[in-house]
This record gives structure tokens, C-alpha cells and sequence, in this order.
């Protein structure tokens, strides 16, 4: 843009913006699934219940590290915590707060619900509703959106977590005790649940820096290159993994509660 352009004034437009399009749409879209995930998986980790239908655990209450776990996830259980008001802290939010904060400083989400919740603005060439000044995130508290870089490690301990939940999936309980190999609907559901999760994590922006982003000459580091390309690749994806591995944790909660409340039966394919 040239200066003259740059000092040029505005013209005298009255109306607040100039879009004709259905512009509302996606952030109304958006602020109703975030919305409903919000609600859904809060509620689910308040019920302290229907949480493991062997040998299926919900990734909202994995790893299980409280005591009065259903399903203990390293052989012992930490002590209950009790909260005013609240009661007993289920076993959920021991662990909900390191996926939970990931994916509240995903540089993806961020975009999502500056637009959707916070109007901020709500689409391209529309004002922002804040109008106090655009300070970016310079400044306390969406200066803490930084650390997201340092979450991506709690995350990838997460999907190794989930795995080992996915492969003890494979392990039904025999009636005369002991364990058999076999693959049920559940199984399924959690293997697709933890390939969604982990293409999210492996997709996110810090991955990328960490494999090989912050590397000044591609040449001496080859390997890194290779690596660097696959996730370039894998973080085009970012925005369908964010919205696919959302759904997917949710569901596969919602398929496990089902199946532990007895509403629906597992499917035992194998
Ligand atoms: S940028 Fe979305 S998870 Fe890192």
C-alpha cells in the first residue's frame, strides 16, 4: 500500500459494516458446539459415575489416579479430594485440567472463540465488539496463552496414556476370571478416539516448531527436515482435527456411560 493510500481518509460509510453474506453463520456454529462440548464434559466429570464399563475407560477420567477410582490406573489411588461446597473432587478433575488448558491455548481454538464467544471480531471485515483497544496477547491474562508450547508435552503424555487405554481395550474380562483377547464396538471407538486425539496433538503448531521449526539451516539437518514436511502436512489438517478429536472424546464418553449404565450393549465383535 502506498503512503498516499495508507493517509487517505475513509470514506463516509454510515452502515457498521459491509458484508451481505450469512457472515453470522460459522461463529453461531461454532459458539453452539464449543458451547455444547463445555456444558456436556463438564457435566460428565461432575458425575463421578459410568465412567468404566470393563475394559473400556472414558478418556475424560484417564489416567483414574483417585483412590475411589473404578478402575485404578497405576495400581494405587491418591488420596479423595474434598472441596467445600462441592464434596468429593471426582477422579475427572485430577487430570481434566491438562487436555482442558491445551486445547483452551490451541492457537486454532483461540481464533474459534475470540470469533464465536467474544466477537472479537466475529468475521473478517467486521468491527470488534471490544472496544477497548486492541492489545493483542501482550498482556495479562491472554499473555499465559504462551505456554501453550510447554502443554503440548502434558498432551503427548495424554495420548501415550490413552493408548495404553485403547491396547488394555483389547482384554475383556473372562466370567471365570482372567482376561481373553477381543475387539468390541468400544474398541473401536477408542482406537478412533485416540488416532483423532493424536493427530490433533501431532498436527498442533508447537509440534511443528519442536520437530523442526526452530532450525536455521535445513541442509544440516536433514532428518529434522523430514520430519518438519510430515508435520507441515499433518498442521494443514489442524483446524479438522481440533473439530474431529472434539466430537470423538466426547462420544467415545458417551458411548462408555451408555454401555456402563446398561441403555446400550457392547458389541462384541471378536
Ligand atoms: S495449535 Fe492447536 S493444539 Fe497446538
Amino acid at each position: 500500500m502506498s503512503v498516499q493510500a495508507a493517509t487517505r481518509p475513509r470514506p463516509p460509510i454510515a452502515a457498521p459494516h459491509l458484508r451481505k453474506d450469512a457472515w453470522w453463520a460459522l461463529p453461531l456454529t461454532t459458539a453452539i458446539v464449543l458451547g455444547s462440548f463445555i456444558v456436556y464434559s463438564t457435566w460428565a466429570a461432575f458425575q463421578n459415575a459410568h465412567y468404566w464399563a470393563p475394559p473400556y475407560l472414558s478418556p475424560f477420567y484417564s489416567p483414574c489416579l483417585s483412590a475411589r477410582c473404578l478402575h485404578v490406573t497405576f495400581g494405587y489411588g491418591l488420596p479423595e479430594v474434598q472441596l467445600p461446597i462441592i464434596g468429593v473432587l471426582s477422579p475427572a478433575f485430577l487430570i481434566l485440567w491438562g487436555p482442558g488448558l491445551f486445547r483452551l491455548t490451541c492457537y486454532y481454538y483461540r481464533k474459534a472463540y475470540y470469533r464465536s464467544f467474544w466477537l472479537s471480531p466475529p468475521a473478517c471485515a467486521l468491527p470488534d465488539a471490544q472496544r477497548g483497544g486492541y492489545s493483542g496477547e501482550t498482556r495479562f491474562p491472554l499473555v499465559l496463552q504462551n505456554y501453550h508450547r510447554y502443554l503440548w508435552y502434558v498432551a503427548v503424555i495424554f495420548i501415550a496414556l490413552l493408548t495404553w487405554d485403547a491396547v488394555l481395550a483389547l482384554r475383556f474380562p473372562k466370567p471365570a476370571g482372567g482376561a481373553e483377547f477381543g475387539i468390541g464396538v468400544g474398541t473401536l471407538v477408542m482406537w478412533a478416539n485416540v488416532i483423532l486425539l493424536a493427530g490433533y496433538t501431532f498436527s498442533c503448531h508447537s509440534c511443528r516448531h519442536v520437530c523442526g521449526g526452530h532450525v536455521d539451516v535445513f541442509s544440516k539437518a536433514p532428518t529434522r527436515y523430514r520430519l518438519w514436511r510430515f508435520i507441515t502436512r499433518l498442521n494443514e489438517q489442524h483446524p479438522t482435527f481440533a473439530w474431529l478429536s472434539l466430537f470423538s472424546v466426547g462420544l467415545t464418553d458417551l458411548y462408555i456411560r451408555l454401555v456402563s449404565m446398561g441403555i446400550i450393549r457392547d458389541l462384541r465383535i471378536i
